[in-house]
């Protein structure tokens, strides 16, 4: 059987040799989950079915996400319908981007697989050392916007806006209530990219997402707030 219509066989299972993955820890998840083909190339219908099923994001997000990337990266699959390459995301410039929470800089370093440092660093900013919140979230990337720009890097604001919404996805996602992500959920996620348990069924919108990338945008960048105070302290130490 060929490996794009490979069965979504259950249980975790990291990607083997010749299985691909990306700079997104909820796509790998989801191929590590077998939630998509595990080969980590996917049409636009299994990408849909595997983040609203799993991940609780609703139809109208989860469709638009699968479109953007087929529209950007698809290539010819084996049946009629195109297909995304996981590997193709690693591509610098295009959705893949600097000042990443998890992941270094293209120019310095491997942008792809998971930097365990920078999973430490994003959870030693979770203020009540136990969940990480909206305001810890906009610290998180505040910090890391200004980390890419030491030495005189210059950071495409293009890399702020799309880092924004990323972690307003993961919030929106990984969150159980107003508290926050649990620490052990985060790490779950983003260090061994596993999907935690019991996210489905909550409908993620687009505009819950919008909303909140908004306000990790302004958190972070205005001074007199408290998220952009903590990063200004967190880059001193
Ligand atoms: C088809 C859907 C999706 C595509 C094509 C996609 C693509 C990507 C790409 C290319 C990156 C790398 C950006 C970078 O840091 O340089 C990324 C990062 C990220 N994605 Fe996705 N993504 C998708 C869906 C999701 C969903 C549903 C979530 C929900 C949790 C998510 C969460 C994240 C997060 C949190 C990051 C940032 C990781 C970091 O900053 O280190 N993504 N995504």
């Amino acid at each position: 059987m060929s490996k794009q219509s490979e069965p979504a066989a259950s249980g975790w299972q990291p990607a083997q040799p010749g299985e691909q993955r990306s700079p997104c820890p909820a796509l790998n998840s989801l191929a590590n989950g077998g939630d998509i083909p595990r080969s980590g190339i996917a049409t636009r219908a299994q990408l849909v079915s595997a983040m609203v099923n799993r991940l609780g994001v609703s139809t109208a997000l989860a469709d638009k996400l699968a479109k953007a990337a087929l529209e950007q990266f698809g290539k010819p699959g084996e049946g009629s319908e195109p297909v995304l390459h996981l590997q193709d995301l690693c591509q610098h410039g295009k959705l893949e981007h600097d000042a990443s929470l998890t992941r270094q800089d293209a120019h310095a370093g491997d942008n792809a697989k998971v930097d365990p440092a920078l999973i430490e660093q994003l959870l030693s900013l979770s203020k009540n050392g136990q969940t990480l919140t909206l305001d810890d979230l906009a610290t998180a990337h505040q910090v890391r916007m200004q980390q890419s720009a030491q030495g005189g890097h210059q950071v495409p604001s293009k890399a702020g806006f799309v880092g924004t919404v990323e972690a307003s996805l993961l919030y929106n996602v990984l969150s159980r209530g107003p508290q926050g992500i649990s620490l052990a959920d985060a790490r779950e996620f983003l260090l061994h990219e596993r999907v935690p348990e019991g996210l489905s069924g909550r409908g993620i919108s687009i505009g819950q997402v919008a909303a909140n990338a908004i306000t990790i945008a302004i958190k972070g960048n205005l001074p007199l707030c408290e998220s952009a105070r903590r990063a200004k302290d967190a880059l001193k130490k």
